[in-house]
């Protein structure tokens, strides 16, 4: 899997996937990432990466030409997927994650990811480079950089042989099949200030362990998430 993000902001992209988990497959080179400072393909010197809306109205539009020249380099003569983050964009969830993992974990598979800033980007860029608009929820952030990250993020784990336990991502909530939150989870010490772990999972009984942890999965799905049970639109 081969990575490159385009951000005006390249350490807000670059900074939470240089560690832990990630990081470490980075290093590992199971994921070829590199973080590009978008100005490097203006030719004004000012670098300029954005201009004043057609039409009026608040805010600055980033200019196509930068991300079309960025675009046009780094796929070179070879296949690339192109995702813009936006908040306009399909909203990503673990599917999403899963299909992306399943057709970019090969070594020479290419992903390029576009981060928006200011009010918007060019159409014309959303028409002619991209062929798939993301957006990490409801809700605006101030730069795209920030959602490549969590997008990237939530595919590099899933790629085989990134997390030490393979079990660990088909067990947890949103894996196939598994339409519920976790339960909650405790570890030593059994008695912190008085707040007990419950019994059932210092009793070794697998069978009733399973059982308490449905049962809490349950509850907390009713609690925290209604609409997963079909409860709430
Ligand atoms: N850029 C700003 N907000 C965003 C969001 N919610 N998802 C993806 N990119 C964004």
């Amino acid at each position: 899997m081969k990575i490159d993000i385009l951000t005006i902001f390249p350490n807000v992209a670059l900074a939470p996937l240089s560690e832990s988990i990630v990081g470490r497959a980075v290093a590992a080179g199971k994921v070829e990432l590199s973080v590009h400072d978008l100005r490097d393909w203006t030719v004004d010197k000012h670098r300029k990466v954005d201009d004043e809306p057609y039409g009026g109205g608040p805010g600055m539009v980033m200019k196509p030409d930068p991300f079309f020249a960025a675009v046009r380099e780094l796929r070179g003569d070879g296949q690339a997927r192109v995702v813009l983050m936006t908040p306009q964009g399909r909203r990503f969830d673990q599917n999403i994650a899963r299909d992306y993992a399943r057709d970019f974990a090969a070594p020479g598979a290419h992903l390029i990811i576009l981060c928006g800033h200011y009010e918007g980007v060019d159409h014309r860029v959303v028409e002619g480079l991209v062929d798939d608009e993301i957006s990490i929820g409801d809700y605006v952030l101030t730069n795209g950089a920030l959602a490549a990250a969590v997008f990237v993020d939530a595919l590099v784990r899933l790629i085989p042989g990134v997390l030490g336990d393979e079990r660990s991502a088909d067990e947890e909530s949103f894996a196939v099949g598994v339409p519920l939150l976790e339960a909650p989870c405790y570890t030593r010490p059994p008695d912190f200030e008085g707040r007990v772990v419950p019994e059932v999972l210092l009793s070794g009984h697998h069978g009733k362990i399973g059982e308490w942890r449905r049962e809490m999965a349950l509850l907390r799905t009713k609690t925290n998430r209604p609409d997963m049970l079909g409860d709430e639109a």
